[in-house]
């Protein structure tokens, strides 16, 4: 029988948004940072001087302003903490080093990487995306790392592996994690064409800055073309399998969630029509794209998948 228990991300738009951010006008541009919640109070010198450094990659273009970053930051979905929007404070508490991402499963190099090592060995840039949430609210955010094909390049999956799993951080800081519901660990997952497609992103940075921990820092992935649920924070392990994992929002009701989850403005939600999006931090209502505007990068992924239900 589904729960019916009604979650944080299902209250409409306008009873969780803080009168500030419904009022405020959009638009703060590259480079913002005057306003940093967060991340570098916790993050080590070298990290920052690292996400500072970085160049742009001219590929990954918004064509919308930037989310300015006190929205983006102030604003979050990580249940662990708690199911309000409001829990960066309470985030502070979570340390971001050291950090180990341990990769296992179906991998020719089974590692645990410290975490400061492996940016060392992958290629890091810069690149603005678009993020959208199944709640229907969107953010515009430069968010800096290296594409998870590197780190695949790293670990060698065997030919057998066909997905990979991401499983998130458990750690005494999250209070939300006492809920006895939610089915925690926080686990997503990705085939693994679509883990070795271009855009798929492991985001240490955010504004030229370390992803402040209410952002999942301090390892986090962006999925620009997926429902955000996919995209899950503060990774501390990968596991390449040939079995489709269960995730953690289709765990709990899979009729509403599903694995694949691409963005699609035609294919509502049971509760919520997915043709519009709002933009963090103004009133302003923009139509949404198939695939949140990749379609260029990602349509390809989906050709000989169309007996599944790649939508929600
Ligand atoms: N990852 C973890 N570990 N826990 C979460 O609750 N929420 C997801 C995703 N990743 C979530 C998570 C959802 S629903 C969204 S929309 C995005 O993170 C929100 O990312 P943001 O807070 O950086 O905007």
């Amino acid at each position: 029988m589904p729960i019916l228990r009604r979650r944080g991300w299902e209250i409409p738009e306008s009873q969780v948004t803080a009168e500030s951010l419904m009022l405020n006008r959009r638009g703060v541009l590259a480079g913002a940072g005057a306003l940093s919640i967060g991340g570098a109070l916790v993050a080590p010198r070298a990290a920052r001087a690292q996400a500072a450094a970085l160049t742009r990659n001219p590929t990954f273009e918004a064509g919308r302003d930037l989310t300015e970053e006190k929205f983006s930051t102030t604003y979050n979905n990580f249940y662990e903490f708690n199911d309000s929007k409001n829990l960066w404070k309470e985030a502070q508490a979570f340390k971001q080093r050291p950090w180990a991402l341990k990769v296992d499963g179906m991998v020719k190099q089974p590692r645990t990487f410290d975490l400061d090592d492996l940016l060392k060995q992958v290629q890091q840039e810069e690149r603005i995306y678009r993020h959208r949430c199944v709640e229907t609210w969107a953010m515009t955010v430069p968010w800096s790392g290296f594409a998870l094909s590197q780190l695949l390049a790293l670990v060698e999956p065997l030919g057998s592996a066909k997905y990979v799993m991401f499983e998130t951080a458990q750690d005494k800081s999250m209070h939300g994690l006492n809920a006895p519901f939610y089915p925690w660990p926080y686990i997503e997952g990705l085939a693994i064409d679509e883990a070795a497609n271009d855009l798929a992103f492991m985001v240490t940075g955010m504004y030229g800055k370390p992803v402040p921990p209410q952002n999942g820092g301090p390892l986090r992935i962006a999925l620009p073309w997926k429902y955000g649920f996919k995209s899950a924070k503060s990774i501390v392990k990968m596991t390449f399998t040939d079995k489709r994992p269960s995730t953690f929002w289709e765990a709990i009701q899979s009729s509403e969630y599903g694995f694949w989850a691409n963005v699609n403005p035609e294919v509502a939600h049971p509760r919520w029509s997915q043709a519009h999006e709002r933009l963090l931090g103004s009133d302003e209502r923009v139509p949404t794209k198939l695939f949140n505007g990749y379609a260029a990068f990602v349509a390809g992924l989906y050709t000989d998948r169309k007996s599944e239900k790649l939508f929600m």
